[in-house]
């Protein structure tokens, strides 16, 4: 058992992440994106502040973004968490990860995987947002590298995809819970 997990008070908790039921006892301070990168093994969830304040740890719970460095592990418990490295399937990449792709929407990329993330839910709530929704939605989510307008042209260009994807947008909503 990784050392962060181990105390002397523990509960047991049963998390679907990316669809693969896992089941850890862990201590009720820890953090969710701890759990994920330490517990479930699943790094592409990056931690830039855990103040809540950068939007790098975001992920899925239950069909929504959250900032996972401000949910406990344990109130995960019994719940469905997507993370990055849920979103590609046999091998074919997401539309929203082929919008970052194609449209440059990364440049370091620390940021990505929360902004992928909260795009996702998005485009889960409003299948075509204008500029101005897709602009206050990542508003929760820093890039030190600037690179906004090619982020807000990755996510229309995946809202484009998903339109001519149906099959991909249905069954990324099941897995991510929604
Ligand atoms: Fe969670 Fe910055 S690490 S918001
Ligand atoms: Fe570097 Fe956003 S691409 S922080």
């Amino acid at each position: 058992m990784p050392p962060i997990l181990r105390g002397l008070m523990t509960k047991d908790i049963s998390i679907t992440v990316n669809g693969t039921a896992r089941r850890a006892q862990v201590e009720p301070r820890l953090l969710l994106v701890h759990y994920l990168r330490e517990a479930a093994g699943l790094t592409g969830t990056h931690i830039g502040c855990e103040t809540s304040l950068c939007g790098a740890c975001t992920v899925l719970l239950n069909g929504h973004a959250v900032k996972s460095c401000t949910v406990l592990a344990v109130q995960a418990d019994g719940g469905r968490v997507m993370t990055v490295e849920g979103l590609a399937r046999d091998g074919q990449l997401h539309a929203i990860q082929e919008g970052f792709w194609e449209e440059h929407g990364l440049q370091c990329g620390y940021c990505t995987p929360g902004m992928i993330l909260c795009a996702h839910d998005l485009l889960d709530r409003i299948a075509q947002p204008s500029e101005q929704q897709i602009r206050e939605n990542i508003s929760g989510n820093l890039c030190r590298c600037t690179g906004y307008q090619h982020i807000v042209n990755a996510v229309k260009s995946a809202s484009h995809k998903l339109a001519r994807k149906p099959a991909q947008r249905k069954a990324a909503r099941a897995a991510g819970g929604r």
